[in-house]
């Protein structure tokens, strides 16, 4: 199950994603967590030290390795070098499952241990003054997306990506590339805003999305944001006594978290399984496809010099019940 996190700047997407990835942990299923925003600190929320959370491999830096691997013996994708992040899969396709191991996550995925059991945390790279706004930047997160067009997730298996809700993910396509997007809003004014456009995008492209309200301190605060998210909302996340020991560095351990906020993620767990059975992998697949055509055309074939509509596989459908191991 792929599951997102966004929302505006501050609004908790790092904590409850942290949050999250703890809770599925310490239900012990194989949790991949995914640090997609341009503010690297998935890491430290889920307890690494600052040196720990530095020494992460960066995905944006292994892209050939990436690109190479995923393309495997795909006779549509002649080169690494005309791979671009939104190449969809096809038959010869090496594909990434969540439990096994393989160089992708040899390379870009380290175990992180938490209180109760573990999760896998890959990084897109901490960004610099000089990759935003350049091809360099768009890299990095193209990096994430290229694994999830890749990726094929079954019950019970999860990845979590802390995302931002910019423009980004919304021209490259990433934001339609889940089965679950969560869109953390603080009851105000500028909170929901984020929510009323995305719920645009998401509506245009069949997203699932629902709202969790983080920093919900009162009755009024919570009927601020049923009023203007509706029945998108889920769930409140109130003010945690718990995250606040966390920011000292004083973490807690997770049992320890209060039980109402507890109770938010478990909630968050249910709407995330009961997406399973609503899957529409062709749909998945023709959504990676549409974006792919939108950036051949727009700026890949010129990139590459070459016809990048060519590499897309009319038969090929991503889907974990069909996809037979690869050999690495
Ligand atoms: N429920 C909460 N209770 C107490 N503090 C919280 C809560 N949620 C978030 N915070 C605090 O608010 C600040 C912003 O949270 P966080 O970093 O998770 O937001 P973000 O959306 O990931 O921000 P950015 O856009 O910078 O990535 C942090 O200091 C965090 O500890
Ligand atoms: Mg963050």
């Amino acid at each position: 199950m792929k599951i997102a996190f966004v929302g505006k700047g501050g609004s908790g997407k790092t904590t409850l994603s942290s949050l999250f990835i703890r809770h599925l942990a310490a239900a012990r299923v194989p949790v991949l967590a995914v640090d997609a925003d341009i503010n690297q600190h998935l890491g430290p929320a889920l307890g690494l030290g600052e040196e720990e959370a530095a020494a992460l491999p960066a995905m944006g830096g292994h892209l050939p390795l990436i690109k190479d691997w995923l393309r495997g013996t795909n006779p549509r994708i002649t080169s690494a070098e005309t791979m671009i992040k939104t190449t969809p899969p096809g038959e010869g396709s090496r594909l990434l499952s969540l439990t096994g191991d393989n160089p992708v996550f040899a390379a870009c995925a380290r175990t992180v241990p938490l209180d109760d059991g573990e999760a896998r945390l890959m990084v897109t790279g901490p960004f610099t003054e000089a990759d935003l706004g350049v091809a360099c930047y768009h890299s990095k997160t193209g990096a994430v997306e290229l694994c999830l067009n890749h990726l094929v997730d079954g019950r019970e298996e999860y990845v979590v990506v802390d995302m931002t809700a910019g423009s980004d993910s919304f021209a490259s396509g990433m934001f339609t590339r889940f089965d679950l997007t969560f869109l953390v809003a603080e009851p105000t004014r500028k909170g929901v805003a984020v929510h009323r456009q995305y719920r645009e995008y998401a509506r245009d492209f069949g997203v699932a999305l629902r709202v969790v309200g983080n920093k919900v301190q009162s009755p009024d605060d919570l009927a601020f944001l049923r009023e203007e998210t509706g029945d998108d909302l889920i769930a409140a996340f109130g003010h945690s006594d718990w995250v606040r020991s966390m920011e000292k560095g004083r973490p807690p351990r997770f049992g320890q978290l209060e039980e109402a906020n507890r109770e938010v993620l478990r909630t968050l767990h249910e709407a995330a399984d009961a997406r399973y059975g609503r899957r529409d992998r062709h749909r998945y697949t023709r959504q990676m496809v549409h974006f792919h055509l939108r950036n051949a055309a727009s700026w890949g074939n010129a990139r590459t010099g070459t016809d990048l509509a060519a590499q897309v596989d009319p038969d090929f459908v991503l889907d974990e019940r069909n996809a037979s191991p690869q050999p690495a």
